[in-house]
């Protein structure tokens, strides 16, 4: 009687499990125009039970699926051709020990969007072929040491959006290959001593939006082949002698919305084929002598939105491919050249708008940029005098330059002609409120009539 009934509960379970396995999943072709296995508001155990054969699925993905804890026994499926797993949104919050052993295919496994807080050791074995591992908008905290050392293939880890404040040593210890590191948007707070070590093949490192304040002067040891670093709003508030030395493939560095305030000597230090430097959004008011040294190959130099007041070409000497400088939105009222500072043969666009600057020696300048090909100049406090004759000076150089706010060359003139005429009649206005009596009207009358002709005299000769 016992038996019978046992035989029929498990009967009736097999069928439950089978007619539910039809309602929730569906084969069809992937992207890839193979099978692709598509399941739908399962839970952990649903797998667990999965009965049917998986054939030549080579996808599988769950949509609103709540799997919480995936073990060892969550996939626990025979030999298989599985190589892309997608679980986005699905409610995971742990990785256990073995997860995904059964998978030994598998190239690319997508876990975005879920509550994983937990990485158990061992959770990624077996994953020997894994390319692509996709964690982002998860609760990782601590990135635990040899978490990932099985992974000797995988190119692109993505750790974006989680609230990573610690990461081990050895924590990427056997990622050989990597290439595309991504940690954006997490919590850390300094890069510590050789923390990057292992990674001698990654190419890019996105370290975007986290709170970090001191880089360790031997953070980024080992990473010889990376080409671009981004750190761009973090809180940065000094670098230290040869910081990114070790980086003699990087690119392109990219600092903007940190709050470096002083360039020391040799910051940049060892950055030999770096092209590309973004310093934008920073509270920098001094350069050091030396500070830029070593950048031989820099093409671009951006120092948008600092605290400068007072910039000396000197700042720039030693950067001998420099092409592009941008000094746009500081509080330049002093640029100083000398005759001593290097020539600049590379130079072919520097922006000095939304400064400042009343004066600056153009014909000393120009000397010292002999292949500047644009300036950009709108919204400094220049006057009109000097506008024009800055203008006729560039025009000859075959310069072209720009002081109108559209920086349409065709307009330039008729922009200065405007803005003269603005600038005596400013002039006039502030006579304006001095004394108004009938013959001292005569008199302003009389002057108004002067200064302007003067200044269309000045416009029209
Ligand atoms: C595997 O193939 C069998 C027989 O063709 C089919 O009944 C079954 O639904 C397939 N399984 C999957 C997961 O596609
Ligand atoms: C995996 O796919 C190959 C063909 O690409 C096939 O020969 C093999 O039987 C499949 N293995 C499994 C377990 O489905
Ligand atoms: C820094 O963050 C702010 C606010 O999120 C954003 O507006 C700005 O574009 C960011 N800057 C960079 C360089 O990513
Ligand atoms: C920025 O740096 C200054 C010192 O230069 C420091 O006083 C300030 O607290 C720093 N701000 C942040 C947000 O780190
Ligand atoms: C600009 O520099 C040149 C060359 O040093 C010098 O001869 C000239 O006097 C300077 N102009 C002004 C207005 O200081
Ligand atoms: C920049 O200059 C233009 C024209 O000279 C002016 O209309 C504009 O208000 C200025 N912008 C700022 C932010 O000063
Ligand atoms: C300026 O004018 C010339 C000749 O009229 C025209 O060919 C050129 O396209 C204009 N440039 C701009 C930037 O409008
Ligand atoms: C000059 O002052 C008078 C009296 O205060 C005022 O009505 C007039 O608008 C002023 N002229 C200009 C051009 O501002």
């Amino acid at each position: 009687m016992a038996k019978w009934l046992t035989q029929m509960v498990v009967i009736f379970v097999l069928q439950a499990t089978h007619s539910k396995n039809d309602d929730a999943c569906w084969t069809h072709p992937s992207s890839l125009k193979w099978y692709q296995l598509t399941c739908t508001k399962v839970n952990s155990e649903f797998f667990e039970n999965f009965q049917r054969s998986l054939n030549r699925t080579h996808w599988i993905k769950c949509i609103d699926c709540s799997l919480n804890v995936i073990d060892e026994r969550t996939f626990n499926f025979p030999k298989n051709n599985v190589s892309f797993l997608e679980l986005p949104h699905c409610g995971v919050w742990s990785l256990r020990k073995f997860a995904f052993r059964s998978f030994f295919l598998m190239k690319y496994i997508n876990l975005k969007d879920n509550k994983i807080g937990n990485l158990e050791q061992k959770c990624f074995s077996g994953l020997k072929r894994l390319i692509h591992l996709d964690l982002s908008s998860n609760c990782i905290k601590i990135i635990t040491a040899n978490i990932f050392s099985e992974l000797i293939n995988l190119d692109i880890l993505n750790l974006n959006y989680n609230k990573i404040f610690h990461i081990q040593p050895y924590a990427f210890t056997g990622l050989i290959n990597l290439k595309f590191l991504y940690l954006n948007n997490n919590d850390l707070k300094k890069l510590e001593d050789q923390m990057f070590k292992p990674l001698t093949n990654l190419k890019i490192l996105y370290l975007e939006h986290n709170n970090i304040k001191e880089l360790h002067q031997n953070a980024f040891a080992n990473l010889r082949n990376l080409n671009y670093l981004y750190l761009n709003n973090n809180s940065i508030t000094f670098l230290v002698q040869y910081n990114f030395k070790p980086l003699t493939s990087l690119i392109d560095l990219q600092l903007r919305s940190n709050n470096i305030s002083e360039i020391q000597v040799s910051s940049f230090n060892g950055l030999k084929n770096l092209r590309v430097l973004h310093l934008g959004d920073n509270n920098i008011r001094t350069v050091k002598p030396y500070g830029f040294i070593g950048l031989n190959s820099l093409s671009i130099l951006e120092l948008t939105r600092n605290k400068l007041k007072s910039v000396q070409f000197s700042y720039f000497d030693k950067i001998s491919n420099l092409g592009i400088l941008w000094l746009n939105e500081n509080f330049i009222t002093e640029f100083i050249v000398n005759q001593r500072d290097e020539v600049q043969d590379s130079l072919a666009l520097l922006d000095l708008s939304y400064n400042d600057l009343k004066y600056y020696n153009y014909t000393l300048l120009y000397s010292k940029m002999p292949n500047i090909k644009e300036i950009v100049f709108t919204n400094n406090s220049f006057n009109c005098d000097f506008f024009k004759n800055m203008y006729d000076f560039f025009l000859k150089k075959h310069t072209s330059i720009c002081i109108s706010p559209s920086c349409n060359v065709n307009h330039t003139s008729d922009y200065i002609d405007n803005f003269c005429f603005e600038d005596s009649y400013t002039t006039v206005n502030v006579l304006n409120i001095t004394d108004f009596s009938t013959q001292s009207a005569h008199k302003l009358a009389f002057h108004l009539y002067t200064i302007t002709a003067l200044s269309l005299l000045i416009l029209f000769c």
